[in-house]
């Protein structure tokens, strides 16, 4: 969904983007038995298993340097053309990385498993800030992509079986991705937070605007309170994220 260089978008990254650790059990739990992983989209070295031979790779040299002292080794690359044979790690793991791009490579150099955890961009109703404030969102996502069962067709094309475990988003979330703040409104009205999340970089900035105006005036007359009560007694709630996990043959 981003044609934006995460040279450009990426440069506070690290400021609000911290691996959750409910988040990271799903990831590493389907990462099952692998010792060697190669991790694409690695950024700045979010849910990337310590125990484990982790391999990073990622195309924006501002990500790779808000990577952690003692964080994996990364190569500058990008998934279209990953530079591994075929068959050199266990598994495959990409995280909230471009969705589409690069799957093929990712089954190619993976001998026994591919894990993605992303979004549904079919699910993109099911999160208040995109139905009442941002309707733009929406407008991101190519349309061939915007049924609810496109996004996992495409994955079986390429991986043949497939498992998609729905994740649903923990209320204090500490990865300030898109849908992360469900229950902290006042947080997309932050700069700082926006900055953390590359949609706010591709819509419009008058339409982003627009969408943080009217969210300030509901929060301040208590509007979004009222519409939203239900929502303050959860603990978590589904978003449209989903582990995927290919076991390859
Ligand atoms: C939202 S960040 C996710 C980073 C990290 N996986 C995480 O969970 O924090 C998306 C990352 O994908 C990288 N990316 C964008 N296009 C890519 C491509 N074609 N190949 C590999 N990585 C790409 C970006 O540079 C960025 O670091």
């Amino acid at each position: 969904m981003t044609g934006l260089s995460y040279d450009q978008i990426g440069r506070s990254y690290a400021a609000t983007r911290r691996a959750d650790s409910r988040l990271e059990t799903a990831i590493w739990q389907a990462l099952g038995s692998a010792r060697s992983v190669i991790n694409v989209g690695a950024g700045t070295g979010s849910y990337e298993p310590q125990d484990r031979a982790v391999t990073a790779v990622e195309p924006s040299a501002v990500m790779i340097a808000q990577r952690p002292a003692g964080a994996a080794p990364v190569l500058q690359a990008a998934a279209e053309q990953l530079p591994f044979a075929d068959d050199s790690f266990d598994a495959a793991m990409s995280v909230l990385s471009d969705r589409h791009r690069g799957l093929t490579e990712l089954r190619r150099v993976a001998r026994n498993r591919v894990v993605l955890f992303n979004f549904n961009p079919g699910d993109a109703g099911l999160f208040w800030l995109t139905r009442e404030y941002l309707p733009g969102f929406t407008e991101l996502i190519p349309e061939r992509y915007r049924s609810t069962d496109a996004w996992e067709r495409e994955l079986r094309a390429i991986f043949g079986d497939l498992t998609l475990v729905p994740v649903p988003v923990p209320h204090d979330c500490t990865d300030g991705f898109y849908g992360a703040f469900w229950q902290r409104p006042e947080a997309y009205l932050d700069q700082a937070v926006r900055d953390g999340i590359s949609v706010f970089a591709q819509i419009p900035a008058a339409q982003v605007k627009s969408a943080t105006n009217a969210l300030r005036a509901d929060l301040t007359r208590g509007a979004w309170h009222h519409r939203h009560t239900g929502l303050l007694k959860r603990t978590e709630l589904h978003l449209g994220y989903y582990v995927a996990v290919a076991e390859l043959e």
